[in-house]
C-alpha cells in the first residue's frame, strides 16, 4: 500500500459521531483501529431496526462511501470485515422496511395518494412550520434535513450505471439540476448551506450528526441503502420519486415559513428554487425515470412502490417526533442547538 492510500480523509471529513450503544460504538472502534477485530454481526440481529444504534452504526459505514470521518482511512470502505457488519445491519433494517410498509402495491396505487394534495396540512411538518412555526422550530428543521441536504442528490447518483434508455437520460436531467447545471453556485447543497448561514447554523459538513434522532438518521441511510445496492435499483427509483412528487408542495409552504419569519433571502430561496424545479423533475421523474425503467424492467414495479412506500413510512415517523416534540414546547434534536 503507497502512503496515499492509507492515508485518513483530513480536510473537508466530519469527525466521528458520539456513540449510541454497542454497535456504533464498535464501529467507531474498529474505524479507529485498523488493527482492531471486526465488529461481531450477530449483534445486529437483535438491534431495535428503527433504533438509535443501529441507525448511527449504519450511518457511520455509510458515511465511508461520502466523504468519509476525520483519523480513518479512506480505503476502509471496502474492509470486508466492516462490510460484513452492514450487511447484518441493512438486512435488518430493509426486512423491518418490508414488514411495515404496505406490501404487493402497483405503482399507481403507490403514487396516486402522494399526487392528492390534502386541503388540511396541519397534520404535516411543513405546514405546522408554515402556519406556527418559529425560527427555533426551522433552525432545527434545517439542521437536521441538513444530513441530507448537504449531499443532496449524491446517493441517487449511483443508480445511474443500473439504468438505460429513457429511464437513464430523465435521471441524468434532473440531477444536472440538482448538481447546479454547470454552475458551482446553484449546486443545490451549495444553496442549503447558505439557507443555513441565513439561520446561524453551522454549515460544516456532517456538523449536526450528533444531534440527529434515528428518526432523522433513518432517512439519509433509506437512500444510502437502496443507491449503494443495484438489486434496490428499483425502490432507489420509487423513493426519488416520491421525493419530487412531493417536494414542490411542500417547498411552497416551506418558502412561505422562512418570508413570514424573515429568515433570509437564501433560506427563502432554496425553498423557492425547488417549488419551480420539483414541478418539472416530478413530471420527467414519473413519465421517464418510472415509465422507462418499468418499461425495461416489468418485474421491478413492486420495488419502485415499495421506495416510496417506504420513504413515507420514515417520513411519517420523524414528522410524529417533530410535531410531538415542538407541540409540547420540546427540542426535537438530542443536543439542542
Ligand atoms: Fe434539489
Ligand atoms: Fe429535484
Amino acid at each position: 500500500m503507497t502512503a496515499s492510500t492509507t492515508r485518513a480523509h483530513a480536510s473537508t471529513a466530519p469527525r466521528l459521531p458520539v456513540p449510541r450503544g454497542p454497535l456504533s460504538a464498535a464501529v467507531a472502534e474498529a474505524l479507529l483501529d485498523p488493527t482492531a477485530p471486526p465488529p461481531d454481526p450477530a449483534a445486529a440481529h437483535t438491534a431495535d431496526p428503527y433504533g438509535d444504534d443501529l441507525h448511527l452504526a449504519l450511518y457511520q459505514l455509510y458515511e465511508l462511501h461520502y466523504r468519509g470521518f476525520e483519523g480513518v482511512a479512506d480505503t476502509r470502505e471496502w474492509d470486508p470485515g466492516l462490510l460484513e457488519l452492514r450487511r447484518a445491519l441493512e438486512r435488518r433494517f430493509l426486512t423491518a422496511l418490508r414488514a411495515d410498509a404496505p406490501a404487493g402495491r402497483t405503482v399507481d396505487e403507490a403514487f396516486g395518494e402522494l399526487l392528492l394534495e390534502p386541503v388540511d396540512h396541519s397534520g404535516s411538518v411543513s405546514g405546522y412550520l408554515e402556519r406556527d412555526g418559529e425560527l427555533r422550530h426551522v433552525r432545527e428543521y434545517a439542521a437536521l434535513r441538513s444530513l441530507y441536504h448537504l449531499k443532496e442528490a449524491d446517493p441517487h447518483v449511483w443508480v445511474i450505471p443500473r439504468l438505460r434508455g429513457r429511464a437513464k437520460a430523465a435521471m441524468v436531467a434532473i440531477e444536472y439540476d440538482e448538481f447546479g447545471a454547470g454552475h458551482a453556485d446553484r449546486v443545490h447543497a451549495e444553496l442549503f448551506a447558505r439557507l443555513m448561514a441565513d439561520l446561524g447554523l453551522n454549515t460544516d459538513y456532517g456538523h449536526y450528526l450528533d444531534a440527529a434522532p434515528a428518526e432523522a438518521l433513518a432517512i439519509v441511510n433509506l437512500m444510502s441503502l437502496f443507491g449503494l445496492h443495484r438489486a434496490l435499483r428499483g425502490a432507489l427509483v420509487g423513493h426519488f420519486a416520491c421525493v419530487e412528487v412531493t417536494s414542490s408542495p411542500g417547498s411552497r409552504r416551506l418558502a412561505a415559513a422562512m418570508r413570514r419569519l424573515e429568515a433570509g433571502p437564501a433560506a427563502e430561496h432554496f425553498y423557492d428554487e425547488h417549488v419551480e424545479a420539483d414541478a418539472v423533475h416530478e413530471q420527467l421523474v414519473r413519465r421517464e425515470v418510472i415509465a422507462g425503467l418499468m418499461e425495461d424492467e416489468p418485474g421491478l414495479e413492486g420495488d419502485i412502490a415499495f421506495g416510496a412506500d417506504a420513504t413515507v413510512l420514515l417520513e411519517d415517523r420523524l414528522g410524529d417526533l417533530l410535531l410531538d416534540r415542538w407541540r409540547r414546547g420540546a427540542s426535537a434534536l438530542r443536543t439542542p442547538l
